[in-house]
């Protein structure tokens, strides 16, 4: 097992009526001014919104609030959210919503944070993030493990590139996280969210670490397999509250780093996806499976054993030799994907026949022109990118 350090510091509230707790936690963090953050209106539809207002008013906690935060979310609104928590005085984010409203909290909690210096640049690494302020969130789609993760990301609408900071100043100080408030997320966000969740434990699964790492590997096969046997009931029935518990809570057990320690991480499914939002606003979990059996197919030669284990363990192929083990738990994935009703190819992902020169940007924008690679199972340089796009083509 290779060494590692592990963080998780955020307070998770979990169950029904979670989010009645919010100024209780709220108060006892010394939190008094609510800078809220929420979607497109799922969240006053739903009258979530509106029962928070109340909850908070009830308590004595001043707030303000700002919606219109898209999927993929962008950075003209995290500006706008920065000058509205300076004038407001904020002194706690409140995310109500998904990954894309929590992505978008960490962001204005930081730019508050660092009023002097452009909130984009710690995405380009121009500035390093060292201070920020605390946020949280009241969970509406198990999804993007943003409730725990020391990650967020952002798309730069001018420039169509969508980027992911991590940092530990990401990590949510508190998540509220009632399974019954996914119960109206429609069934294209419920599929790619269990999609996300997979791909998050997949993409610590396929590691160039070659060390025993037996505990962690047993929590990853435990948590595929678990997620898969329950979107079944979630899919034909979202308002199963079991269901959707398990899945929720996967969902952060699956990107909190915890199926990732002392294996580390390669995440090129997600750097390659992250090209293909970038430039055709596609939905994140959809840009994943459109892509990941082109990876797999690129890179299972290099470890063969290992995508043979995977098969075995999660999707239970018993004969062949490791070669073949490895293809059928590929196709197993990619099949199980398209059960799901996901993309598992570009023209499926609704962005049609891509031509040699727009493969040939996506690859130069993820590999900095060719001069990095990304990932770890198989470093993919700007060659290895432009193969495993023309393949999902
Ligand atoms: O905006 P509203 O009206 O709330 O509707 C949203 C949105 O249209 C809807 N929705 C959410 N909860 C709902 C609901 N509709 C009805 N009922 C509910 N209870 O779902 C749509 C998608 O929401 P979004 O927040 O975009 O989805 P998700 O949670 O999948 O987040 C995706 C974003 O997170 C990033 C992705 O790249 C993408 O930008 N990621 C963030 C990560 C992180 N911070 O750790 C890791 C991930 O790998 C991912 O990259
Ligand atoms: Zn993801």
């Amino acid at each position: 097992m290779q060494s590692f350090q592990f963080q998780c510091p955020t307070e998770i509230l979990f169950g029904r009526g979670a989010e009645e707790k919010v100024a209780e936690k709220l108060r006892e963090r010394g939190a008094s001014r609510i800078f809220i953050v929420y979607g497109g209106g799922s969240v006053i539809r739903s009258g979530l919104l509106a029962r928070i207002e109340c909850i908070l008013t009830s308590a004595g906690l001043a707030f303000r609030v700002l919606g219109g935060v898209q999927p993929n979310p962008h950075l003209s609104l995290v500006r706008e959210g920065i000058r509205e928590a300076l004038s407001f005085h904020a002194d706690f984010i409140l995310a109500i919503g998904g990954g894309s409203v929590i992505d978008s909290a960490k962001a204005i909690a930081h730019g508050t944070a660092n009023p002097g210096t452009d909130v984009w640049d710690f995405w380009t690494g121009r500035a390093h993030l060292t201070k920020s302020m605390p946020i949280g969130s009241i969970l509406t789609l198990a999804a993007a493990g943003s409730e725990t993760s020391d990650s967020a990301v952002l798309t730069n609408e001018d420039t169509h590139k969508k980027v992911g900071l991590n940092s530990p100043f990401n990590r949510p100080a508190l998540a509220f996280m009632n399974p019954e408030l996914t119960f109206t997320v429609p069934h294209r966000q419920l599929v790619c969210g269990i999609s996300d969740i997979l791909m998050h434990t997949m993409e610590r699964y396929f590691t160039s670490v070659k060390e025993s790492n037996e505990f962690t590997d047993l929590v990853a096969e435990a948590l595929l397999r678990n997620v898969i046997a329950q979107s079944k009931i979630a899919v034909a029935d979202p308002t199963n509250y079991d269901a959707m518990s398990e899945i929720m809570w996967c969902g952060s057990v699956s990107h909190s780093n915890f199926t990732e320690l002392g294996r580390g991480k390669d995440f090129s499914c997600h750097k390659l996806g992250h090209e293909l939002s970038g430039a055709f606003d596609v939905t994140h979990g959809a840009s994943l499976t459109s892509l990941w059996g082109a990876w797999a197919d690129y890179v299972c030669p290099d470890d063969p054993a290992r995508f043979a284990k995977f098969a075995e363990r999660v999707w239970e192929i018993r004969s062949g030799s490791a070669e073949e083990k490895a293809h059928a738990g590929i196709q197993k994935t990619v099949d199980y994907f398209r059960s799901l009703g996901m993309p598992v190819c570009f023209s499926e992902l609704g962005i049609g026949v891509l031509s040699d020169d727009a493969i040939a940007a996506l690859a130069d924008s993820c590999t900095a022109g060719g001069t990095k690679t990304i990932g770890s199972f198989h470093p993919i340089d700007r060659a290895a990118a432009i193969a495993i796009y023309q393949k999902a083509n």
